[in-house]
């Protein structure tokens, strides 16, 4: 009789058979850095989680680089914000002086920048507002200019995430023209229109204020039109393509692990944070092992990457 419980029966012969493993070594920590002085907040539907200004950053920091977490992701909060973003390509930026900041003082960490205008315009998009809609091509110019600033600061890895069509190519030969040929791209290759983005959307401001995003990010119904996009991401040279959020779509995570020859990325977002944290603050489920189950679902979907909220806490377990 074939009987698969055989392998199941003691922890060794588990751990043998096991066929994923979750590590810290997959992990991004995003981290909300606004502008300003003596700022540590935290965010009332992300327990865990906190805005820091540059002068009160170092603390987690020092734990990120004590638990071995490879990367962070940043996120700015500028002070003043516009209809077109414009401090998104300042030299001096809250975005270009955090990465300056972390470079200088925690050389051995790896910085990547997220790449938009949702947390920097006054209304809330992720470009240029014409007629009610987000101009793809005047965006992507402004795009450039954002990535171009991001390296001069000292960014190791550059992640654009408006989902504006040619953004890939436009950063790609931004960077290449301007001497920074080595920085690879983590492209949002395939990001739907989803409503687990609203804990964010708190976090860092930036709520469309009319509208929403369906014009420029994708339907949820779609699972073709992922390949797709995630196609030109490929073909316009994007290092590694990023599935977003993760958990309701781990099945275009595989269908990304099984068409491209690309690391794949997938970013557990602030809802799929915030739904089991609420949970385990309830004590409805056991908050801990639904993390590490969560996570670890998405290594077996296929990813090879996460960017997740949980980073610390995953790591804490893993040491
Ligand atoms: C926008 C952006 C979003 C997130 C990161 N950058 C979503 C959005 O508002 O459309 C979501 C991250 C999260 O929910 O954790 N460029
Ligand atoms: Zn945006």
């Amino acid at each position: 009789m074939n009987r698969t419980r055989r392998l199941r029966k003691s922890e060794n012969i588990r751990r043998l058979v096991q066929e994923t493993k979750l590590s810290i070594d997959d992990l991004i920590y995003p981290l909300f850095i606004e502008e300003g002085t003596g700022i540590e907040k935290e965010i009332v539907s992300m327990p865990g989680i906190n805005r820091f200004s540059l002068d009160t950053i170092s603390k987690e920091l020092d734990e990120v680089i004590a638990l071995d977490i490879p990367a962070v992701l940043l996120f700015g909060i500028p002070k003043d914000k516009d209809d077109v973003g414009t401090s998104t390509w300042d030299d001096n930026g809250i975005i270009q002086q955090a990465v300056r900041f972390i470079k200088e003082n925690y050389p051995s960490l790896y910085v990547i920048t997220d790449v938009c205008f949702c947390e920097y315009t006054s209304h809330g998009h992720c470009g240029i507002i014409h007629d009610n809609d987000v101009v793809n091509d005047s965006t992507l110019v402004n795009i450039g200019k954002q990535a171009i600033s991001h390296a001069k600061a000292g960014a190791d890895m550059i992640a654009p995430s408006g989902m504006m069509d040619g953004t890939v190519a436009m950063v790609r030969e931004s960077l290449d023209n301007t001497g920074f040929a080595d920085i690879p791209i983590m492209a949002y290759s395939v990001k739907y229109s989803s409503s687990y983005y609203g804990p964010f959307r708190d976090a860092a401001d930036s709520a469309p204020s009319f509208g929403d995003r369906r014009t420029y990010q994708m339907d949820a119904a779609n699972r073709d039109e992922a390949i797709r996009k995630a196609t030109f991401d490929d073909q316009e040279g994007a290092d590694i393509l990023m599935v977003k959020p993760a958990l309701s779509y781990l099945d275009i995570v595989r269908d990304l692990k099984n068409n491209f020859d690309r690391p794949i990325a997938c970013y557990n977002v602030s809802g799929e944070y915030a739904m089991i944290k609420a949970a385990a603050e309830k004590g409805w489920i056991d908050g801990e092992k639904v993390m590490m189950e969560t996570l670890l679902s998405m290594k077996r979907a296929g990813a090879n990457i996460i960017i997740t909220y949980f980073a610390k806490e995953v790591a804490k377990l893993l040491k």
